[in-house]
C-alpha cells in the first residue's frame, strides 16, 4: 500500500487528524492508543525512534518507558528538556510483544513520519538505533559502523545513536551513547539558526572534527 499524505496537512495538528483512528496496517487490531509524537512542533532537533512500547502504547506518549527515562537523562547531560525537542517513531503503533516492526508497516507508517519531519523542519535529526538510521540515510549499513558520524541528508545534519533500550541491557553501550550525546550537542551549537547544511541528493559522511567533549 501506498500512502499518500496530502499537502494541506499544513500543519501537525491537521497531520494528526488526517491519521484519526488509523487502520491502513495490522497494527491498528493490536494497539491501545496510537503514539504520534510529541515536542516543540518547531524544534531544531528531532528524535526518531523505532516503535512504542507498552507504555507509550497505554499512554499515547513517546519514550515514557525505561527507554524514555534515560533518553530525558541523556538530554539533559547537554542541557536540554524533553518539551525543546521533538519525538517521533518510524512506526505510530505498537508491535505486538515489542517486535521489530515489519517491512510492511514501516513503508506504510513512514510516509507520516516524512511529513512530520517536513512540518518540524529540524536542522538536526537524531536517529534512534537502526531503524530510524536506516530509513532516514537510506542505507542499510549496520548501526555500529552508522554512530559516532555526523551525516548530511539535503539540508538537515542526522546523527545516528544506538536506541536508549540497547543500552538498558548493555552498559558498555551507555558510554558510547553519552559520548554521543556530546557530539550531537557540539552538532547542534554548530548549526546556528538559519544556518543549512548546503548539499542535495544522497546522504553525505561528514566526519566530526574534534574531540566530542
Ligand atoms: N522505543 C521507541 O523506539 N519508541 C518509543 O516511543 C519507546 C520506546
Amino acid at each position: 500500500m501506498v500512502v499518500a499524505v496530502p499537502q494541506d496537512c499544513a500543519d501537525l495538528c491537521a497531520l494528526r487528524e488526517h491519521m484519526g483512528d488509523c487502520h491502513r496496517c495490522a497494527l491498528a487490531a493490536t494497539r491501545t492508543r496510537l503514539v504520534f509524537g510529541s515536542g516543540d512542533p518547531h524544534a531544531r532537533l528531532m528524535f526518531v525512534g523505532e516503535a512504542p512500547g507498552k507504555n507509550e502504547d497505554l499512554t499515547g506518549e513517546p519514550f515514557v518507558g525505561a527507554a524514555g527515562k534515560l533518553l530525558d537523562e541523556l538530554l539533559e547531560s547537554i542541557g536540554l528538556a524533553r518539551a525543546q525537542v521533538f519525538i517521533a517513531n518510524m512506526v505510530k503503533c505498537r508491535p505486538p510483544g515489542n517486535r521489530d516492526p515489519e517491512e510492511s508497516e514501516i513503508d506504510i507508517c513512514s510516509p507520516f513520519l516524512a511529513r512530520q519531519i517536513e512540518l518540524v523542519d529540524p536542522v538536526v535529526i537524531a536517529t534512534l538505533g537502526r531503524f530510524a538510521t536506516h530509513y532516514v540515510l537510506h542505507t542499510t549499513v549496520p548501526i555500529t559502523a552508522l554512530r559516532g558520524r555526523l551525516y548530511r541528508v539535503g539540508d538537515r545534519r542526522v546523527v545516528p545513536v544506538f536506541h536508549p533500550a540497547a543500552a538498558l541491557y548493555d552498559q558498555s553501550k551507555r558510554g558510547v551513547l553519552q559520548d554521543d550525546f556530546r557530539r550531537l550537542r557540539a552538532v547542534l551549537d554548530r548549526a546556528d539558526d538559519g544556518e543549512r547544511a548546503a548539499s542535495d541528493g544522497p546522504a553525505q559522511l561528514v566526519l566530526f572534527d574534534g574531540d566530542p567533549s
